[in-house]
């Protein structure tokens, strides 16, 4: 039996729609914070389980019989560290055999603020006994969908990334890397450096975008301090803010590149363009 936290967030959705074409419903744990947010699942014929991170008591039946376990990084940034070692020492004691986790490119030596918790759940994994293999997911193209229309209507795609090249990919494509992991044999001891096949800076990226959507639109390199601050202005959290504005500086320092083309081995298949993306999004805005 496989288990997916976070079963239903973007990616644990795109990995078991993806786990579903070789792998029985019946044999597929969705464990999830609400329950009632997963209807859809059970009606599918997967086990939906209940597994909040945050409250560890909810863990100890979630993995029960659960061979391989997909730990899909929470969303809850200062948290993670906690939350992750709690789903850790429930995998233990229910007996899983492999878990995978999705971690940060290049985690072991990232610049970015993210790469703290990651390291810190990578160095749980190690201590816990359990075989566990790594994803160190790269950047979701997806990530500058919601930055995208305000860019066209001011012209102006700010960020702090400097020239840094961010070799991103389609959350899709690492869905797929994971459920291509977990039905492989032999993954133990595993990490992979999972990253788009082309990368771009921040000025090609609002390039693509003028092209795309045939208006004028410009890069502006911000400091990072005022790259949080554009960012609050524009309603973010002060905690999301000052994490996004981090990791572009990141970025600046090629924390988001890699050009080893794991991923599009792993998954069989070039990973999907940039490009795509971002037109796919001005399309559907
Ligand atoms: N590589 C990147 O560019 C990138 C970008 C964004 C995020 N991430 C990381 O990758 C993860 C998956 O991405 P995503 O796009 O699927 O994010 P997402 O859509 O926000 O999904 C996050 C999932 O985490 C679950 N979660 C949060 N707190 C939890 C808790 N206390 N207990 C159990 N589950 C909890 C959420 O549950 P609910 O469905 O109940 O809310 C949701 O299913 C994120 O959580 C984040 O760690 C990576």
């Amino acid at each position: 039996m496989i288990a997916i936290t976070g079963a239903t967030g973007q990616l644990g959705r795109q990995v078991i729609d993806t786990l579903l074409k070789s792998v029985a419903a019946k044999d597929i744990v969705a464990a999830v914070r609400s329950p009632e947010k997963a209807a859809d699942l059970a009606a599918r014929g997967l086990q939906v389980r209940q597994a909040d991170y945050a409250q560890p008591a909810t863990l100890s039946g979630a993995f029960a019989g659960v061979e391989k376990l997909l730990l899909i990084s929470s969303s809850e940034v200062g948290q993670r560290e906690a939350q992750h070692q709690a789903v850790i020492d429930a995998a233990r004691r229910a007996g899983v055999k492999l878990i995978a986790y999705t971690s940060l490119l290049h985690a072991d030596r990232s610049p970015l603020g993210l790469g703290v918790e990651h390291r810190a759940t990578e160095a749980a994994l190690q201590a816990s006994g359990i075989p566990f293999v790594i994803l160190r997911n790269g950047w979701y193209s997806e990530n500058y969908a919601a930055s995208i229309a305000p860019a066209i209507a001011h012209g102006v795609f700010a960020g702090a990334a400097g020239e840094g090249r961010i070799a991103s990919a389609a959350r899709q494509d690492y869905a797929e890397a994971a459920a291509a992991v977990l039905v492989k044999e032999d993954q133990a001891g595993k990490i992979y450096e999972l990253a788009g096949d082309s990368a771009y800076t921040l000025t090609e990226f609002a390039a693509q975008i003028a092209a795309s959507s045939g208006k004028s639109v410009s890069y502006q390199n911000l400091s990072e301090a005022d790259f949080t601050a554009l960012l609050k202005g524009a309603g973010l959290p002060d905690g999301l803010a000052a994490m996004l504005a981090d990791s572009d500086v990141g970025a600046s320092q090629q924390g988001l590149f890699d050009d080893s083309h794991t991923l599009s081995t792993l998954i069989g298949r070039p990973t999907t363009p940039w490009q795509q993306t971002v037109e796919a999004t001005i399309k559907h805005s």
